[in-house]
């Protein structure tokens, strides 16, 4: 089929590649001059795991377009997915669509066929009845029926989650646009992937519900943690045992520093407010929202905690700055606030990450940047500071020699945020070691 993709984000981005390779003829538009000009030149503009070859696969067999021209990339399309953000608003964290409303607008101004609009980005319930009548408004002419179609992809694992999904939801309300949307997944679903088709809000709806559900699975095993910290109990197992029920499934239970990401902190707190504005009040999805800002900035304090020497004017050394790992993103990521508490406590940071410094960089202001230095080699950044802390579960951090950080480290202290090190093996080395919930 003939796909336009409207925004080349993470999502746009790989889920145009993987309709691409699902042999799909697809073009990508957005209104990022530079970011289309490096995808033309086959540059990945974000980290994803198999991006890259995928991105130089489908140029060279000209199955993916990229361009900033809008009317070309809508030419003779059937389907068009919108794929733009729907960032928090910073008044009260409900979604912000004004790049959802702009997009509806250009594309109804400058489509010429008849097509099925998918809003792919993550909005509020009742929000595809507003970009039908918007449509509607701006091009009387034009000819179009709505699907809506949330993504449930992982950052780090989305061209997997997209070619293996667990279902497919698409909420629809006539035939004739079922069927066009079963084309475009006859792919997966001739391998066996279940999809679903529901009431164009109760799709909606299942995106918000299923993010604010596993953050509240997160948040709650976090607080578990808390209660293993100070009674003796091991959090791991509690974890791995409470995951053999079926009926809690093993998936999502990893206690940590907290939720980050552009999706789960986002879409609880917009969830939150759709509830709010139905004069509901939702206050599960309210508190774990709150539990988990407050245990990203109580991080600091265990790291303070940790050392066995006063921090002030010293620096840490922080390996991973990405939410998680396996992407560049550093959205809402506790390595965040961990850089911001060590600041205001005047303590300076030795910051490396594999994949995630340049966003970074990007999201912290300039005071915080006098106390955080960045490092391209992870050894560099461990050697002269006092302690070590590991806020991501790279690989990279699992691998690393741990005798050579024992040279290299002042105090022999390590704050493992991930639970990814063995404590038998660090503390036979000799270092201090401290994690989540044991
Ligand atoms: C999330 C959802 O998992 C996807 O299904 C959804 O499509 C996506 O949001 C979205 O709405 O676009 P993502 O934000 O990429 O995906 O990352 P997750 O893997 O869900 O992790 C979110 C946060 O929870 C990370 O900070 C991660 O470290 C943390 N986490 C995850 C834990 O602390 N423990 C866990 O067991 C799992």
């Amino acid at each position: 089929m003939k796909i336009c993709i409207i925004g080349t984000g993470y999502i746009g981005l790989t889920e145009g590649l993987c309709f691409a390779d699902l042999g799909h003829n697809v073009n990508c538009y957005d209104i990022a001059k530079d970011k289309i000009e490096k995808l033309q030149k086959g540059i990945p503009t974000l980290y994803e795991d198999g991006l890259e070859e995928m991105l130089k696969r489908n140029l060279e067999r000209k199955s993916i377009n990229f361009t900033t021209n809008l009317k070309e990339a809508l030419k003779s399309s059937e389907v068009v997915f919108i794929c733009v953000n729907t960032p928090p608003n910073p008044k009260d964290g409900s979604a912000d669509l004004t790049a959802l409303i702009q997009a509806t607008k250009d594309i109804a101004s400058n489509m010429e066929n008849k097509f099925v609009l998918v809003v792919r980005s993550t909005v509020p319930v009742g929000t595809n009845k507003i970009v039908k009548n918007l449509a509607q408004k701006t091009n009387s002419n034009l000819q179009f029926t709505m699907a809506s179609n949330p993504e449930f992809s992982k950052q780090g694992t989305a061209i997997k989650d997209f070619l293996n999904p667990d279902r497919i939801i698409v909420g629809v309300s006539d035939e004739n646009t079922k069927s066009a949307m079963e084309q475009v997944y006859k792919p997966l679903t001739d391998k066996g992937s279940p999809i679903l088709f529901t009431s164009v809000e109760t799709a909606e709806l299942i995106k918000y519900a299923s993010n604010a559900f596993l953050a509240i699975k997160i948040t709650f095993i976090n607080e578990i943690a808390d209660i293993c910290e100070k009674t003796g109990a091991n959090i791991d197992e509690i974890s791995k045992a409470m995951g053999l029920d079926k009926r809690i499934n093993p998936y999502f239970l990893q206690a940590g520093p907290g939720i980050g990401g552009s999706c789960f902190p986002k879409d609880s707190i917009a969830l939150y407010n759709i509830g709010k504005k139905l004069g509901l009040d939702m206050e599960l999805i309210l508190a774990s929202s709150e539990s988990n800002k407050k245990r990203k900035k109580r991080m600091a304090k265990k790291i303070i905690e940790a050392s066995n020497t006063k921090l002030k004017n010293k620096k840490i050394a922080l390996l991973g700055l990405a939410f998680k790992a396996n992407t560049d993103d550093t959205r809402f990521s506790p390595a965040l606030d961990i850089i911001k508490q060590l600041h205001k406590n005047k303590i300076y940071v030795n910051a490396y990450d594999p994949k995630g410094i340049e966003k970074c960089k990007s999201m912290l202001d300039k005071k915080y940047l006098k106390t955080t230095n960045f490092f391209d080699n992870v050894y560099d950044a461990i050697k002269g500071s006092e302690i070590l802390v590991i806020d991501t579960e790279w690989e990279e951090f699992k691998k690393l020699d741990y005798k050579k950080v024992y040279e290299l480290l002042n105090q022999k202290v390590i704050v493992d945020l991930r639970n990814i090190l063995d404590k038998n093996e660090i503390e036979k080395i000799g270092f201090k070691y401290i994690c989540i919930g044991k």
